[in-house]
């Protein structure tokens, strides 16, 4: 069997199944972010093929060879649905949701997390790099250094990383620390993330930290040192500037303002349907604003894609009748024969067609509770060749410490909100054009690809 010399290893294969059975790229912001560099060497990667009880052999596809990891339809509810999605996430996301901490999915977890390192180090050479990808794998570090300590092993935390009065919730804190410090390099989104790795592993070992060192003791006396840093993550910034020159594309963003009536704002929100995403802040400021008189849905239309998500965890199955039932009660005292308050999408998109929308949007809104980067606030930046629009950001999502020029604010102040999405929509052109100028120097400056550089120098240079 051929081994690689760079492995990724990931809860999801980049690749999603055909109506007709056949494979196609998969659209989601994890893989649309590695596909670059897969492209460049000639990788593995390790993941799950998506559906439960699926078998697969290997298979090689675009020159990435795909090594599925199968999951029985129990471990799909234990692993997936349960530890990484209903305890880990919501308790890495300030506790937005309640976590549940229950034994049988930290043993699922446990077992499948095995799998994903076992998988792993067959498939990589004497050597090796293994990039490590997200919160569903944070024990593969550790258990693939035990079975292959030949190899350098890289680990990136897409999420936030909470701060220790929170993170000392979980029964097996302990377990998931020495998980992670089974890596060279341990990345997070933003310094506070790292910051806060830092000072659990402190707390719970007492291990030295220095600079973004922290020096893990070995058995035999001696010391490793765990690189533990921030590398925020970015969207491959060309694909979406080229997409937006493209005159069809421009065309239907015309079509896309004209479907809606032609009203003078489009205001726009691209999110999973998600509670960390902070839909229903943004429902309710936008709401008020229609009641109160201060907008019309002739003034503005609020487009709410909202893709579909884990939607048999309990939380997610919820939130959606919520956002439903708040978009129905807003369209219908609002709506007119020619207008409408709210265009809803509970679906997914091809990439062109969320272009065509940033274009046609006068205003993003970003108002996630708590976001680990939020790759969309930097679409949308990318995407505005014209230097128009503006991006309401909140101050909880990772992209906040990048993205200085846009108007920041703070989701749970709905007043506030409310006062930044009328001065969005009134902002006069030039300062738009001064406001995207900055942004768009930023998402230009530092794309995926300086993003997956940077984090593999480190890596590299742990290794020396
Ligand atoms: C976030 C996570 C990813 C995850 C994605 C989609 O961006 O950081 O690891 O893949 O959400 O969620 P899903 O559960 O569908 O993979």
């Amino acid at each position: 069997m051929s081994q690689a010399d760079f492995v990724v290893v990931a809860n999801r294969l980049p690749v999603d199944r055909d109506d007709d059975g056949g494979w196609r790229r998969s659209p989601g912001g994890l893989v649309t972010a590695l596909e670059p560099v897969m492209r460049k060497t000639e990788g593995a990667w390790v993941g799950w093929p998506g559906k439960p009880g699926l078998e697969l052999e290997p298979f090689d596809f675009e020159g990435t060879h795909l090594v599925p990891v199968v999951l029985s339809a129990d471990e799909v509810q234990n692993y997936y649905e349960g530890f990484s999605n209903d305890t880990i996430w919501p308790l890495y996301h300030d506790v937005i949701a309640a976590p549940r901490y229950r034994r049988v999915w930290w043993d699922a977890y446990v077992d499948v997390n095995r799998r994903f390192a076992e998988a792993s180090a067959a498939a990589a050479a004497e050597g090796a790099t293994v990039w490590v990808q997200d919160y569903q794998l944070q024990l593969v570090p550790a258990l693939l250094r035990k079975l292959r300590p030949d190899l350098t092993i890289g680990y990136f935390h897409h999420i936030p990383f909470p701060a220790y009065g929170l993170f000392s919730q979980l029964p097996w804190r302990r377990q998931v620390l020495e998980g992670l410090m089974g890596a060279d390099v341990v990345g997070f989104q933003r310094v506070a993330d790292a910051g806060n790795f830092a000072r659990a592993v402190r707390r719970l070992f007492h291990y030295t930290t220095k600079a973004s060192g922290i020096s893990v003791p070995l058995e035999d006396g001696g010391n490793r040192n765990v690189l533990a840093k921030a590398f925020p993550i970015s969207i491959d910034t060309e694909s979406y500037i080229e997409m937006a020159q493209r005159p069809e594309i421009q065309a239907r963003a015309k079509e896309i303002r004209e479907g809606l009536g032609n009203p003078k704002a489009v205001l726009l929100g691209v999110d999973r349907l998600d509670y960390t995403k902070g839909i229903r802040h943004r429902l309710k400021a936008f709401g008020e604003l229609l009641e109160d008189g201060q907008l019309t849905v002739e003034d503005a239309t609020l487009v709410q894609v909202a893709s579909p998500s884990r939607e048999r965890v309990e939380a997610y199955i919820q939130l959606r009748d919520e956002i439903e039932l708040t978009v129905g009660r807003i369209n219908g005292d609002f709506d007119t024969m020619d207008h409408t308050a709210i265009r809803y999408l509970h679906q997914a998109f091809p990439r062109e067609e969320m272009v065509a929308l940033y274009l046609a949007a006068d205003v993003m809104l970003v108002t996630a509770l708590r976001d680990g980067m939020n790759l969309v606030a930097k679409e949308y930046v990318a995407s505005r060749i014209d230097n128009r629009g503006v991006l309401l950001l909140s101050e909880f999502a990772g992209a906040a410490d990048e993205l200085g020029s846009a108007i920041r604010i703070n989701p749970h102040d709905i007043g506030g909100m409310k006062d930044a999405i009328m001065r969005a929509t009134e902002m006069p052109g030039s300062e738009q054009g001064r406001r995207m100028r900055a942004l768009r120097r930023r998402v230009l400056d530092h794309d995926v690809t300086d993003w997956s550089r940077s984090f593999l120098d480190a890596l590299a240079a742990a290794k020396r």
